[in-house]
């Protein structure tokens, strides 16, 4: 894709994260994981990190192909959507593609879902993960394929104050704030990323990259984006 072949900064992020002597538990896959409708790219992933001993919690982008990820992304080790419970913390993985729109759409069912969800987890803590960015970026054409309704989806987080923080894929670039005590993130890229606060399509110089999230007992996130070299 764009000069750059995808499977092998995959493997080479994944190679560093594994390397890492703070252990990774799991797995968080924020969408776009193929672009070509086959199912043979969800199965190479598959096989690229169905053997480590970790689960791997994936969602959909606007480039997949959600019926085809989940057939092959559903059986353990692999977890499509839905919610994940580590100890005192609740990972809920939303779905937000929406067909024939690079923007993404929570649909009336996942909004349901996401309340649901919180509402029975009030005991613990939540990281509300989905692909599309419920803020600004400050870069006009990836605003314009944002989350469509995060009004409503922010109005959901503001009524449960035991979210702590919402990550997502999408936007190709490492961001960090904080909106009413959540922990807003995005993830880079494991292939190529995008200019920041860039109007049109630019693409940047940075290297592939993931982000590392460590999730305390006492609700605290403690969070940096590693770029592979
Ligand atoms: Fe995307």
């Amino acid at each position: 894709m764009r000069g750059v072949n995808t499977d092998d900064t995959l493997v080479a992020t994944l190679k560093q994260a594994l390397a890492d002597p703070r252990r990774p538990d799991v797995i968080l896959a924020t969408g776009d994981l193929v672009q070509d409708e086959m199912p043979a790219g969800y199965e190479r992933f598959r096989d690229l990190t169905g053997n480590l001993g970790l689960p791997v919690y994936c969602l959909p982008g606007n480039h997949d192909a959600p019926s085809l990820m989940r057939e092959v992304l559903s059986q353990p080790p692999f977890q499509f959507c839905g919610v994940a419970r580590h100890g005192d913390w609740s990972l809920v993985l939303l779905n937000t593609f929406a067909s024939n729109d690079d923007g993404g759409l929570l649909a009336p069912q996942e909004l349901e879902f996401l309340e649901r969800t919180l509402v029975s987890s009030r005991s613990g803590h939540c990281l509300i993960a989905l692909h599309h960015q419920p803020v600004p970026m400050g870069s006009r054409w990836l605003d314009g394929v944002a989350l469509r309704n995060a009004g409503e989806f922010l109005t959901i987080c503001d009524r449960h104050a035991h979210v702590r923080g919402i990550v997502w894929g999408h936007v190709h670039q490492a961001s960090d704030r904080e909106r009413q005590g959540v922990r807003l993130m995005s993830t880079p890229s494991t292939c190529s990323q995008f200019k920041p606060a860039s109007d049109r399509f630019a693409l940047d110089t940075r290297p592939p990259g993931y982000r590392w999230l460590d999730l305390h007992a006492d609700g605290r996130i403690d969070t940096s984006v590693v770029w592979v070299e």
